[in-house]
């Protein structure tokens, strides 16, 4: 029988350490609070705002909420996210993507102070995950590597494969499996013979965004398959880009969508807040 990895659970079980964590700060008088900018009315971008604001609200994290309208300028936006890299009383800054299109997305994101980068997508916390230095990592590729090794899975020495080689998901959790020692390969649309390159995985992860792409045909037997794609069909029903029902008896190990990857983004993003305030108490 395979283990079906319970993203749900996993996910409260970080959440309620965080929540322990944030109050351990409390008692010390120190407060945690996250920044989250909004601009524009993406109708998805708000309601993952929302969860955000309610996963704060349970850890006992502060989250202070800027909703600019769509036609927001440059230079008002930069301008909030200095002001608030210069507060001390923020942990965390992060500006819900994509922004509206006039506005240019890597600038935003490059005045985040690495320090307050919660969400690791500046290219300094980058620079520092691909050189094994400590810094904020992107919170899907960590909440996958929480998954595999609170799953007693072990990466090290492992064929570990992964479809996709985005700036968010592919590429950073590329540089995790690595850092676990893991023998990593990244595939891509222009791979040649992919799934032959899928097929010798002990750990296959899919962030490519196709509906049910990964088929039992991308699959060693027995291998740990991860499934990060969230697809929504013409049905209104989440399907991930893994085959699910058709790759579940050769697996060893598999993440469901929806309750496997996707709770893990928020519960990691709440965690680098908290690790933010409590470097910040250091100091
Ligand atoms: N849009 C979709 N996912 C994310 C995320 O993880 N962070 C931010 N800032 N925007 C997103």
């Amino acid at each position: 029988m395979a283990l079906i990895i319970d993203g749900k659970k996993i996910s409260s079980e970080i959440k309620d350490e965080v929540r322990d964590r944030v109050s351990v700060l409390k008692e010390k008088g120190i407060s945690v609070t996250l920044a989250v900018i909004l601009v524009g009315d993406d109708p998805a971008s708000a309601v993952y705002v929302r969860n955000k604001k309610k996963a704060c609200e349970y850890c006992g994290i502060e989250s202070l909420s800027y909703e600019l309208p769509s036609d927001t300028s440059e230079e008002k936006l930069l301008g909030l996210v200095d002001e608030l890299n210069e507060r001390e009383d923020v942990d965390g800054i992060l500006v819900q993507l994509p922004l509206p299109g006039h506005l240019d997305e890597r600038k935003v994101t490059d005045r985040i102070s690495p320090e307050k980068d919660v969400d690791g997508f500046h290219p300094v916390n980058v620079g520092r995950l691909s050189m094994g230095e400590p810094g904020f990592v992107s919170c899907t590729p960590q909440g996958i590597m929480e998954l595999i090794k609170r799953s007693g899975i072990t990466v090290e020495g492992k064929e570990c494969v992964v479809i996709g080689r985005s700036n968010i998901v592919g590429k950073p959790l590329s540089m995790l499996l690595l850092r676990e020692n893991g023998t990593v390969t990244v595939c891509h649309s222009r791979t040649a013979d992919l799934k032959a390159v899928a097929k010798r995985a002990d750990i296959l992860c899919a962030a490519i965004g196709k509906p049910c792409f990964v088929t039992s045909e991308y699959v060693k037997e027995g291998a740990c398959v991860i499934d990060v794609g969230i697809n929504r069909g013409e049905d209104g029903k989440l399907r991930g880009d893994v085959d699910y029902e058709d790759v579940l008896p050769h697996v060893s190990a598999i993440t469901p969508v929806p309750g496997g990857v996707g709770p893990m983004t928020i519960a990691c993003l709440m965690k680098n807040c908290l690790e933010s305030a409590e470097k910040k108490a250091d100091r």
